[in-house]
């Protein structure tokens, strides 16, 4: 067994191993201990390597740490017309009551880090941009005209268009999965906390990889899965929370090149992950070749045009947000905790 203490869950980061993807996914087993410190445990099952670069601790995950859990399995928001309603609803409050206790300014900047931003005239495209709380983080970077804001939900695009920063940005109701841009024509792909309520996310990476230039880069900021029980069911009623493996596996299998994980995650949750984070990890991959992805997959699984039966369709929906909201609580108890434990001792 390896492990390795590092400074700040904000500087690690992730590199899928260099052996072939049909080995298997990665594993890794992280608990934080302290103020600022994380203790990495692999599982027995593999070799671990960790270096250290300008404080950023890489480390090569080589095999599976629990049971497979297939990313299609249903969740009761994980699907196109549940996450409609849902930001129907959400989208009213979703900049001042949802993001303060997930998705800190601090963090989106410290997530977009990856993305390489470097260069005012490239063309972006912010994919489930809702109300366009990262695209206040891209345009920092970037000239607001050559950003595009696509989302599903009118309801959080209409939100992103009040913004003055956003004036400028273009601003487009698609689905993330069968995007309306042109093979090889964006230099970056940015999609934040979207992908959890994708129906099948490699295909929305794999669009991801279609719609860069050569060279171009991803980055898909999105939800790690919780290893605390309670959380695990929450999370699994709710919506798509994927291991940090998963995501490296699927960037691989869209055709991306040296694929990275960030770890990232509020401030006051003392680097702990057990309950899983909505913004946990930034993940970025680069596009070595022009063209659509060599990844093959079939039809789209989710036919949004299909009439569906409403009280079943009432009950998910319930049932979901009843899980989302175990998730509102969480920060304010890690919150609670980190004002009362000493700053010395594991929260
Ligand atoms: C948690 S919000 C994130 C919004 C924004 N990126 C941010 O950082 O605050 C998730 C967004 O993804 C959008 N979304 C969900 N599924 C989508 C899909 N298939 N295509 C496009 N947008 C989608 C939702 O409408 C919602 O606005």
């Amino acid at each position: 067994m390896a492990s390795a203490v590092l400074n700040g869950a904000e500087n690690l980061t992730l590199i899928r191993s260099l052996s072939p993807p049909s080995k298997g996914l990665g594993c890794l087993a992280a608990d934080f201990h302290g103020k600022n410190s994380l203790k990495l445990n692999s599982v027995p099952c593999g070799k671990i390597s960790i270096g250290v670069r300008k404080n950023r601790a890489t480390f090569i995950p080589k095999c599976s740490a629990s049971a497979s859990r297939p990313a299609s399995q249903p969740r009761f928001i994980q699907h196109k017309k549940e996450a409609f309603w849902f930001y129907r609803f959400l989208s009213i409050v979703y900049d001042h009551v949802i993001n303060p206790g997930h998705w800190t300014e601090d963090m989106r900047d410290e997530a977009l880090e990856p993305a390489d931003l470097n260069n005012r005239n490239m063309i972006v495209v912010d994919v489930g941009g809702g109300t366009g709380f990262t695209t206040l983080g891209i345009v920092k970077h970037v000239d607001a005209k050559n950003v595009t804001i696509l989302d599903q939900s009118p309801h959080q695009l209409e939100k992103a268009k009040q913004k003055e920063a956003l004036k400028e940005c273009r601003i487009i109701e698609g689905d993330a999965e069968d995007l309306p841009f042109l093979t090889d024509s964006v230099d970056r792909y940015v999609s934040a906390g979207s992908i959890e309520y994708w129906p099948d996310p490699q295909r929305g990476i794999k669009e991801a990889y279609r719609v860069l230039r050569i060279g171009g880069k991803a980055c898909i900021i999105g939800p790690v899965y919780p290893t605390f029980w309670l959380s695990r069911f929450f999370a699994d009623v709710w919506m798509l929370f994927p291991k940090e493996e998963e995501y490296i596996e699927w960037f691989e299998k869209a055709g991306f090149q040296d694929v990275r994980i960030n770890r990232i995650g509020p401030k006051w949750y003392r680097g702990v992950r057990r309950h899983g984070l909505i913004m946990g990890c930034s993940v970025t991959g680069i596009k070595p070749a022009s063209g659509d992805s060599p990844l093959k997959l079939g039809p789209i699984a989710e036919d949004v045009s299909k009439p569906v039966n409403p009280f079943v369709f009432l009950l998910r929906f319930i049932l979901g947000a009843m899980a989302a909201t175990y998730y509102v609580l969480v920060p304010i108890y890690m919150w609670i905790k980190d004002q009362i434990v000493p700053k010395d001792q594991p929260i």
